[in-house]
């Protein structure tokens, strides 16, 4: 990652116009080429986000054998190594700031038998792997050596024989239900994860698309069920990526708070594991209404017409959380210009992500005059239809604070200015322009 500084300005604009489509899925882009890197044969990826994470996912399935090969932009082509076919490392695999990235390939490993030293940056290196290593080495890997606090950097030496489990996350996280599903892809038998809470299904379609056994049963209100039948032969598929909605959401909330704003963004992806922020804006009294409503790649997406539009606040209850977790942060600042009370609860996994996002999050409303608190593992936003700004944002190595403050700063009344906007690049390049282009005032 470039370590250059970039601070930006975000001020109130005019209306935001125009018709647009946000940079493909995160989420999908690391399963594509993660996948494809366990197939025999060539599969064709379009769509796929050229962010600096999946960068630095492509590069570390280069670094495991897997020939990745940009064919033009979103173009990709991948040759996979087979089930288990991973080769050693001849170095460390860096994954930046991806927590993402760095998890799901620590499972794909965990099921070869192979040894490789994970890496990341700073934000990455303060978070917790412990959780993961702990059912993989149920499986069958060795942690050979890990940072204090069961971090970053890590060395693990996968299974030569990994062993199927059955296994209950301690959390409701799609990246420990996929690193285990990863590694069980290598193992004999039936590879169970029952969550307690349903999260994203990228990794069990995606499977499914490659050719693998899979079986999804509902379980209790909003569990799940994932039943992956191991040691199947992955076959190449095209994979299409639909737009992020995670990054849609930030230009979406800017064109509800902007007065006057009419924006369309194309291709939404709206898998109903994704889309709780949606949801939860309409409670709100969004305007988001859903253009040409159909299938691409196996996924539900739209083109989302939004209007400005006066908001009140809403409660959210926890078990949304799971399906907007990376949108809180943008939905406070949509909270902080609604009237009246937004409480969002159960927000504990908030503290681990690119950064402690529930303090962060409080800090940027605050230092911007927005009167906010926390209560255990609520966020509570108090809105008045208003924000003064004039506060300088730390997005600590975070992306998504840096474009939510930015997106808070094209309405607010004073500018908003934020300390390093360089970490945008991992998730969403060209959103700077982006905003731009429809209006807004960054400089
Ligand atoms: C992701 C899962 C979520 C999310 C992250 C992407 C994924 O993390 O915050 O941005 O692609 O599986 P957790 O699984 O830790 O909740």
């Amino acid at each position: 990652m470039n370590q250059t500084v970039s601070p930006l300005t975000a001020r109130r604009s005019g209306p935001l116009k125009g018709r647009t489509r946000v940079p493909g899925d995160k989420s999908m882009s690391h399963r594509a080429l993660i996948l494809s890197a366990m197939t025999v044969g060539e599969t064709a990826i379009t769509g796929l986000l050229e962010g600096e994470d999946v960068i630095n996912t492509g590069r570390a399935m280069r670094a495991l054998g897997a020939s990745v090969e940009r064919v033009g932009p979103g173009n990709w082509r991948v040759n996979g190594v087979g089930v288990a076919g991973f080769a050693a490392p001849s170095g460390p695999l860096d994954f930046g700031n991806s927590g993402t990235g760095c998890r799901l390939v620590i499972g794909a490993v965990a099921g070869c038998p192979i040894t490789a030293t994970f890496e990341g940056d700073a934000s990455l290196r303060s978070r917790p792997m412990k959780r993961f290593l702990d059912p993989l080495g149920r499986m069958g890997a060795r942690t050979l050596n890990v940072a204090d606090g069961g971090r970053l950097p890590l060395t693990l030496q996968g299974a030569r024989d990994p062993v199927p489990i059955v296994y209950e996350p301690p959390a409701a996280s799609a990246q420990l239900k996929s690193a285990v599903l990863l590694a069980g892809l290598a193992a004999p038998g039936e590879t169970v994860v029952i969550e307690a809470e349903a999260t994203r299904d990228h990794t069990e379609r995606l499977l499914r698309h490659f050719g693998a056994d899979v079986r999804v049963e509902h379980v209790g209100a909003h569990g799940r069920r994932v039943t992956l039948r191991g040691q199947p032969e992955l076959k190449p598929a095209v994979v299409t990526v639909p737009a992020d909605p995670s990054s849609a959401a930030f230009p979406l909330v800017a064109g509800l708070i902007v007065p006057g704003s009419d924006i369309v963004l194309d291709g939404v992806m709206l898998n109903p594991l994704r889309t709780g922020l949606y949801a939860t804006l309409r409670e709100m009294g969004a305007t988001i209404e859903e253009l040409d409503r159909r299938d691409e790649g196996g996924e539900d997406v739209a083109d989302l017409r939004i209007r400005f539009a006066p908001m009140k606040g809403v409660e959210v209850p926890p078990e949304r959380a799971p399906s907007m977790i990376d949108e809180y942060l943008v939905l406070a600042v949509a909270a902080a210009f609604a009237e009246g009370t937004t409480r969002m609860r159960g927000l504990k996994e908030l503290r681990i992500k690119e950064s402690d996002r529930l303090a962060a999050t409080a800090d940027m409303l605050r230092v911007n005059g927005v009167n906010v608190e926390i209560e255990g593992d609520d966020l509570i936003v108090h809105g008045n239809g208003r924000v003064t700004g004039g506060g300088l944002v730390k997005t600590h190595m975070d992306h998504r604070i840096a474009m939510s403050a930015l997106v808070m700063g094209l309405a607010s009344e004073q500018p908003v200015k934020v300390d390093d906007t360089a970490f945008i690049q991992t998730s969403f390049p060209g959103f700077i322009e982006m905003i731009r282009q429809m209006g807004g005032d960054l400089s």
